[in-house]
């Protein structure tokens, strides 16, 4: 194992955690010659097989598993030690990593630049994905911070609301019922409805809505992003339910509007949590107050703006 890098561990760990060459090769920003060469090293460093192909799917062989377990931990103490190295620097540097879901991408962003202007040593990454995946990435204590509209229930974790996120009922601007007020549950129902992917946190709000209202609405299409769900709401296939942050950027004079439907918006909250065990370092919980205060009324005035477009 002498001869194994860092980085093919890093490789390695990707792939096992996909399950897919593909799949790691685009989060690291590697070609597939690289990560076949780097998978390549490290068999030859190990001495054995590190996967086995069945059909299509990919299996850690007994000897991958072992590599896979120790290559976490090295990289679990590395961050340990960059965290310490950097709360002996303070805030000068050091590195913060957010994961959000698809929805706070319309917020986070925006906060993250007065933080970065306070603290122009700290180096942010940003991931963005869904419930599911962001809480895979929780297990594997992969981030600092996480942001969220639905908390897991059943998992040891710290857990902070910090602002709302009213769910609401989008269609195009020429919708039969744009105009209509109070608009019965059922009415809606009627109409093509576009759900987001298995997975994502909104849906599962949604259903659970619709579930407890006994309404059962049409899914037309389901379509795993929010961009793409309201150039189709434009283009006419039907209505959707997203958060309102979704037109944080064009607001409700923009191709769409708001349908005034009964137990609409959904009264829904944004939190940010972490591993209940993990101990965060200065820059995460110096980022974390800040979301707490500052960030708050950033993203609650994006909220505000967009009623008055
Ligand atoms: P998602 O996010 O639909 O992209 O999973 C929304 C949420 O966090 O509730």
């Amino acid at each position: 194992m002498k001869h194994a890098t860092l980085h093919q561990l890093q490789v390695f760990e990707a792939i096992a955690r996909f399950g897919s060459f593909t799949r790691a090769a685009e989060e690291l920003c590697l070609t597939q010659p690289t990560v076949s060469q780097q998978m390549k090293q490290l068999t030859k460093a190990v001495g054995l097989p590190l996967f086995e192909q069945v059909g299509k799917r990919l299996y850690l062989t007994d000897a991958g598993q072992e590599v896979l377990t120790v290559g976490r931990d090295v990289s679990e103490r590395l961050s340990q030690l960059e965290m310490t190295l950097a709360d002996l620097k303070g805030l000068k540097q050091g590195n913060l990593r957010l994961a959000v879901t698809t929805t706070a991408k319309y917020f986070v962003p925006r906060l993250l630049g007065p933080f970065r202007q306070r603290y122009p040593g700290i180096k942010i990454s940003l991931q963005v994905t869904n419930r599911q995946r962001l809480l895979e990435r929780l297990s594997e204590n992969l981030d600092d911070l996480y942001i969220l509209g639905q908390p897991p229930e059943h998992l040891d974790i710290s857990l902070r609301p910090f602002l709302e996120n009213p769910l609401v009922v989008l269609a195009p601007h020429d919708h039969p019922l744009a105009q209509q007020k109070n608009i019965p549950l059922q009415r809606l129902a009627q109409e093509p409805f576009i759900m987001r992917e298995p997975g994502s946190g909104t849906r599962m709000a949604v259903e659970r809505f619709f579930t407890e209202n006994r309404a059962s609405i049409k899914v037309e299409m389901e379509i795993g992003s929010n961009e793409a769900i309201k150039q189709s709401i434009v283009g006419g296939l039907g209505v959707s339910v997203l958060s309102r942050y979704v037109l944080a950027l064009e607001g409700i004079k923009g191709p769409l509007t708001i349908l005034d439907v009964e137990g609409f918006p959904l009264q829904l909250h944004w939190y940010v949590l972490y591993p209940a065990s993990k101990h965060l370092s200065v820059v995460a919980s110096t980022f974390l107050e800040y979301l707490l205060d500052e960030g708050k009324r950033i993203a609650a005035g994006i909220d505000l703006e967009l009623s008055s477009k």
